[in-house]
């Protein structure tokens, strides 16, 4: 590896899915991992493998199907942590990683743990040990590095480099780092860890936003001999999230004069169509005014601006947008374009569907098709997502009647399909509300025999044109103070909320979420 090679390590599914509401089910994240191969980071860190059966499998299902990246899972310093994350990346053979990690700062050691500096010393050392009887790559992370004490942070990374770690991560959990201030603690820990100097080791950076540095403090620990950063795609992850990727990497490359001899192996090209589909599968959507990947990113209003591109691009705009991915987009497809036509475009978009995935989301495109003039790229790759965030269906939407207006009580008349061992069986009933979605919602609740707080409401156009699909994202609290990420896409947007409330009632249900006890339903 070059010298001044600096190795992509993407969290989106591990830090990114901590982000409350983000949590994504095995397809979703398959869909994400293949993405992520395809903008080619170095690393995925794929879950926390012990936390839940879910994550297990989501580590164990990449470390199967991803073949160009290493597949990380996370581990406390604990024996169990260690050995579940040994067999989740076990597929991955010698592309398998195990993170471990352990609190060293003084207020983390006093107050979370309870240990002294030399108990902390033997249970890294020993965790490092553990992991490596399972992989050959090993990283350890002292968590809360940014407020450890830089002399025993030297200590800890010469301890771990020797049972066995390559890679020693320095987070700035808690956000709180500047760069001047890190770029230093960086430099020191390089020039009194000889194995960081021969390359026998590397450092590695993870920092948090809580500040708005997390981007600027992981190039400024670049500059001071890290060669690897820890980032998610869009930003996302706990509280103000992580370093985005797409900015690390537009970075490195557009500043070349500063990050002299720095290159990454980032296909910058993937980075619109990965964060489209993070911001999807996430329900997290993206700022319209966020670097890189917002929606306004390229967009330029004023008419000075518009003429100076006009006569240079280079006056106004630092990158080359198609660069990162934005531009020119097919020939929208119409209710005429056959099945050959629908799956080649699919190809093209980068999705690797199974026939049976074809054949349901060709009937999705057959209805839409008759509803609206253009099927764009964006449709269909919000159709593609409808199927990749489906849940077993408890139950489907049949039929879906809204009275509204000014004058009237919002009311909505809804029929439900019940999916129990092969059977269906109808359900209907009606709900009034303050608008026609919360009718329909209300009367979606007395179906179910659920009640879901709405948490988060958004709606997007998914494409141009006054037929375009409306896609809604929401956030539904049944109860329990998890949150439940629910979508659906319609040309109506009362049916897409309807679509999106009933996603999220069976992902609530799928978890084994509780139905309230069957009573008789009084009025609506
Ligand atoms: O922020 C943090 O400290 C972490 C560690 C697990 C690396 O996410
Ligand atoms: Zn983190």
């Amino acid at each position: 590896m070059s010298k001044n090679k600096v190795l992509i390590f993407d969290t989106t599914l591990r830090d990114g899915e901590q982000c409350p509401g983000a949590s994504m089910n095995l397809r979703e994240k398959l869909a994400v991992a293949r993405q992520l191969s395809r903008l080619k980071v170095d690393v995925i860190e794929a879950g926390f493998p012990v936390i839940s059966e879910g994550d297990f499998t989501a580590v164990q299902t990449i470390s199967k199907q991803i073949k160009n990246a290493q597949i990380a899972g996370l581990a406390r310093c604990v024996n169990k942590d260690i050995d579940a994350a040994g067999a989740a990346v076990k597929p991955a053979g010698k592309r398998g990683r195990i993170h471990v990690f352990l609190a060293t700062s003084k207020i983390h050691r006093e107050h979370k743990l309870g240990k002294a500096q030399d108990q902390i010393l033997k249970l890294a050392v020993d965790g490092v040990k553990r992991a490596c009887k399972y992989v050959k790559d090993v990283e350890f992370s002292p968590e809360d590095g940014s407020r450890t004490e830089p002399d025993f942070l030297v200590e800890i990374c010469r301890a771990v480099v020797k049972a066995g770690a390559t890679t020693v991560n320095i987070p700035d959990t808690v956000g709180w780092a500047v760069p001047e201030q890190y770029g230093a603690l960086i430099a020191h820990l390089h020039d009194n860890v000889s194995e960081f100097q021969t390359g026998k080791a590397i450092i590695s950076v993870h920092c948090h936003n809580d500040l708005g540095l997390a981007v600027a403090n992981s190039l400024a620990a670049v500059q001071a001999g890290a060669r690897q950063v820890e980032c998610t795609v869009n930003g996302i992850g706990e509280r103000a999230g992580n370093a985005a990727l797409e900015e690390i990497v537009m970075a490195l490359q557009t500043r070349k004069d500063v990050f002299r001899g720095f290159s990454c192996g980032i296909n910058s090209k993937e980075i619109v169509k990965a964060s489209k589909l993070v911001a999807r599968m996430s329900g997290l959507p993206v700022q319209r005014s966020k670097a890189i990947v917002g929606e306004n990113a390229f967009a330029h209003s004023s008419g000075i601006h518009q003429d100076g591109i006009l006569k240079k691009r280079e006056t106004y705009e630092i990158m080359d947008p198609r660069k990162v991915g934005w531009g020119k987009t097919e020939l929208p497809l119409t209710k005429h374009s056959g099945r050959a036509a629908v799956a080649a475009r699919l190809k093209h978009l980068g999705f690797k569907l199974s026939p049976s995935d074809i054949a349901a989301l060709f009937d999705h495109f057959k209805d839409i098709g008759d509803k609206k003039k253009f099927v764009y790229d964006e449709d269909l790759t919000a159709l593609v997502e409808d199927i990749l965030t489906m849940v077993p269906e408890t139950w489907t939407l049949n039929y879906l009647n809204v009275s509204t207006g000014n004058q009237t009580v919002p009311t909505a008349t809804v029929r439900l399909l019940k999916t129990n061992g092969g059977k269906s069986e109808s359900e209907q009933d009606a709900g009034i509300g303050d608008g026609p979605v919360d009718a329909a919602l209300k009367a979606i609740d007395r179906i179910t025999h659920t009640t879901g707080k709405l948490m988060d409401y958004a709606l997007r156009s998914v494409s141009q044109g006054k037929d375009a699909l409306g896609e809604v994202s929401m956030k539904v609290d049944f109860g329990n103070g998890k949150l439940v990420a629910g979508r659906g896409a319609s040309t109506d947007i009362i049916e897409a909320s309807a679509r999106a409330y009933l996603n999220a009632v069976n992902r609530h249900l799928d978890t084994g979420g509780a139905q309230t006890k069957k009573t008789k339903r009084g009025k609506p």
